[in-house]
């Protein structure tokens, strides 16, 4: 087994620790952030999202800048990284823009016992990875090494974010805080219960604090890994 990848967490929050508000796609950043996370997304080989997000979000996560892609192409690489996603119901749509926005490979993991569904399904328009008896983020990570993902950048929801966090599998946390409450506790939280490994006793490393607009990105180093610049 290959070393796990660098890995990154990246999603924004409003004031009251929500990812949104149950309707699609709340803007809780802003453009000039958004410009940031395209630059971060061009540096990494692989973009990860829960089920729940492809369904509620139909994101592309694609490498927004033509000169970014470019910059990419030139480097022999595809012009945005691979996108990977879990689930287990794999209810997922063929149309949706994560199957069909963009060239690069997408890759769903899944366990063992809903694999041959999910290729009957989705078989023509991504690679299911067979994940064992439970999908486990650990072992889906160093399954993404073995396939040449040296940095891979995590981009919610709630549920992924969790497991990765209280796994230890994050090396840069970038949690961009918007100036607004959400306000419904029924709504995606940045986190679920879990038992993570910074606590009252041991503090995560804040590395640096960055007003953009009328945002706050805070990046915090959760592992001798990280790469700061
Ligand atoms: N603000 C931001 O930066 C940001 C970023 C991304 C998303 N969001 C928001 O977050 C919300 C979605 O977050 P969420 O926490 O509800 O869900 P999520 O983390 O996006 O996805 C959860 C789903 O992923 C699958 N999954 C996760 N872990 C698994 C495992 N170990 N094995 C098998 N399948 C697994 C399951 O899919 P199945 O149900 O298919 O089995 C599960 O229901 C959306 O409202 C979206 O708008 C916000």
């Amino acid at each position: 087994m290959s070393e796990r990848p660098y890995t990154m967490l990246s999603c924004s929050v409003s004031l009251d620790g929500y990812l949104g508000d149950r309707t699609p796609r709340l803007a809780l950043s802003n453009a000039a952030d958004f410009e940031r996370v395209d630059e971060v997304r061009a540096s990494c080989d692989a973009i990860m999202v829960g089920a729940a997000t492809v369904r509620t979000d139909n994101p592309r996560l694609l490498v927004r800048s033509q000169a970014r892609r470019d910059e990419r192409t030139a480097r022999g690489l595809p012009s945005s990284p691979k996108k990977i996603t879990v689930s287990e119901r794999v209810d997922l749509d063929e149309h949706s823009n994560f199957f069909t926005a963009g060239e690069a490979e997408k890759l769903i993991y899944t366990s063992t016992g809903r694999v041959k569904d999910a290729r009957r399904r989705l078989g023509p328009v991504a690679t299911i990875v067979d994940a064992g008896r439970r999908v486990r983020m650990r072992r889906l990570c160093e399954d993404l090494a073995d396939r040449g993902v040296g940095r891979l950048m995590v981009e919610g929801g709630g549920i992924v974010h969790t497991q990765f966090l209280s796994d230890d599998l994050v090396d840069e946390l970038q949690l961009v805080v918007a100036p607004f409450f959400v306000g419904d506790s029924n709504a995606p939280r940045f986190v679920s219960d879990g038992r993570f490994p910074w606590n009252a006793g041991r503090r995560a490393t804040l590395a640096d604090v960055r007003q953009i607009g009328d945002v706050v990105l805070l990046r915090y180093a959760l592992s001798p890994r990280f790469q700061g610049t």
